[in-house]
């Protein structure tokens, strides 16, 4: 990303002298904006027919800022005073209220509302750029003494994923020793979380392009897992939010994500008694952890608008995935089939840092309870203040 605005700025910077060119330039673009505004009156308003001496001045000119400033000048003095009807307003303005907020005065016809994360070339037919394009995304949250562990990981994912990895310890160059590396994307901040890069950089808007969305920890063992292989089943048992099954069994905190070796997908569980209020509600189903979370695009596109910018362990997360799917104890579930290991390296406590003669483990330990805490009772409060606007009693089944 850097480098790609690096090479934007010197492409148009590029001699001392630039601003002295830059004025000459405008001027010369102000007179023949003119010129085109008295010559051509009845210039069409979607084109502008140059004479070809103009064209190819404006390439002699070999630069994208005056390009830019000549073919401003002469769209908006032809456009300067087009007698148009008036529109409802009262005005010849554009004023769209459908558009996307802050976009009401462009026409609809060039609003672009959605983006994706393809890498495109800086030459040639842009038709042409994408050999093929990627269905889906999977995201790794990394440091570089992981990076053996990625690269298997990353072998296990085909052509058909965008791979976006987000580095939390500034060592990004140093990726390009694997192959894949230089597909991939790398986003660059310092001791942040998965949730604070995800609730930064992966808006659904961004994702639009991609039907299943992978949000990775650093951590997991892959040998048992193929993710084309993990989507076919993720789509035939019709699983909006899912992870694969984990292994070892022993060892972990929720028996709903322990790996079922008899069968393809699970989406309920017994828990310990007590532990669930109801068999359809987490942790015994409509529930997986957020260390390997697999989101269907709908579903990304309502747990993003969850995530809180503050809270940056996303602890509490994994209960309330469910309020994003409907029922949820159908859609949401664990595939045992594709399973993964979880080897549980404590990368995040070895970032945080010491305080009050506490070791650093601590002090993130002692953060992320609180911001679970924090978290319901955000939640709890939402769903309290709805209610009560609306004039409903609550169901039961809203607490956590
Ligand atoms: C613009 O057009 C209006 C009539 O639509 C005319 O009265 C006005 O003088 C024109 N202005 C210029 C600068 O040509
Ligand atoms: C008319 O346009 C202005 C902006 O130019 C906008 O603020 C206003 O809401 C518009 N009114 C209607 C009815 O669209
Ligand atoms: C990628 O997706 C296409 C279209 O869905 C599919 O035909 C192809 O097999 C996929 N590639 C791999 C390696 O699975
Ligand atoms: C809701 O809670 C009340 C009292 O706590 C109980 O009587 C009722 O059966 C509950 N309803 C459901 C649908 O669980």
């Amino acid at each position: 990303m850097a480098k790609l605005g690096t090479l934007g700025r010197s492409a148009i910077l590029r001699k001392p002298n630039e601003s002295m060119r830059l004025v000459i330039t405008t001027v010369i673009g102000l007179v023949f904006g003119y010129l085109i505004g008295i010559s051509f009156p009845t210039v069409s308003i979607t084109k502008l027919h140059f004479p070809s001496s103009i064209i190819s001045y404006i390439e002699d000119r070999n630069s994208g800022l005056s390009t830019q400033a000549l073919l401003n000048r002469a769209w908006s003095s032809a456009n300067h005073n087009k007698s148009n009807s008036l529109n409802s307003n009262g005005t010849t303005k554009i004023y769209v209220p459908t558009n996307p907020r802050g976009a009401e005065r462009l026409a609809p016809g060039i609003v672009v509302p959605e983006s994706d994360l393809y890498l495109r070339r800086l030459w040639g037919d842009p038709n042409e750029d994408l050999p093929i394009q990627q269905k889906y995304l999977v995201t790794f949250t990394v440091g570089y003494d992981q990076r053996h562990n990625i690269d298997a990981a990353v072998k296990k994912f085909s052509g058909n994923f965008t791979i976006l990895l987000f580095h939390y310890d500034g060592r990004t160059s140093e990726w390009d020793e694997f192959e894949w590396s230089k597909r991939a994307i790398h986003v660059s901040a310092r001791r942040q979380t998965k949730w604070w890069y995800a609730k930064r950089f992966l808006h659904p808007d961004i994702l639009s392009s991609y039907e299943y969305i992978f949000i990775w920890d650093e951590d997991l063992g892959v040998e048992h897992f193929n993710a084309e292989k993990y989507i076919e089943l993720v789509k035939k048992h019709g699983l909006e939010i899912s992870q694969p099954g984990l292994e070892p069994d022993k060892g972990l905190t929720w028996q709903m994500t322990k790996r079922r070796g008899d069968r393809e997908v699970h989406k309920q569980t017994e828990e310990r008694p007590g532990w669930c209020s109801s068999p359809h509600l987490p942790p015994c189903a409509a529930f997986v952890e957020i260390m390997a979370t697999v989101f269907s695009r709908d579903a990304w596109r309502c747990v993003w608008h969850m995530i809180q910018n503050d809270l940056v362990h996303g602890w509490g997360l994994d209960f309330a995935l469910r309020k994003c799917v409907e029922p949820a104890h159908e859609k949401i579930g664990v595939v045992d089939s594709q399973w993964i290991v979880h080897q549980v390296v404590p990368s995040l406590g070895s970032q945080g840092k010491s305080e009050n003669g506490k070791a650093p483990w601590e002090g993130v330990r002692e953060r992320c309870r609180n911001e679970w805490k924090t978290f319901q009772d955000r939640m709890a409060d939402a769903e309290r203040a709805y209610y009560k606007k609306m004039g409903i009693t609550p169901p039961n089944t809203t607490a956590t």
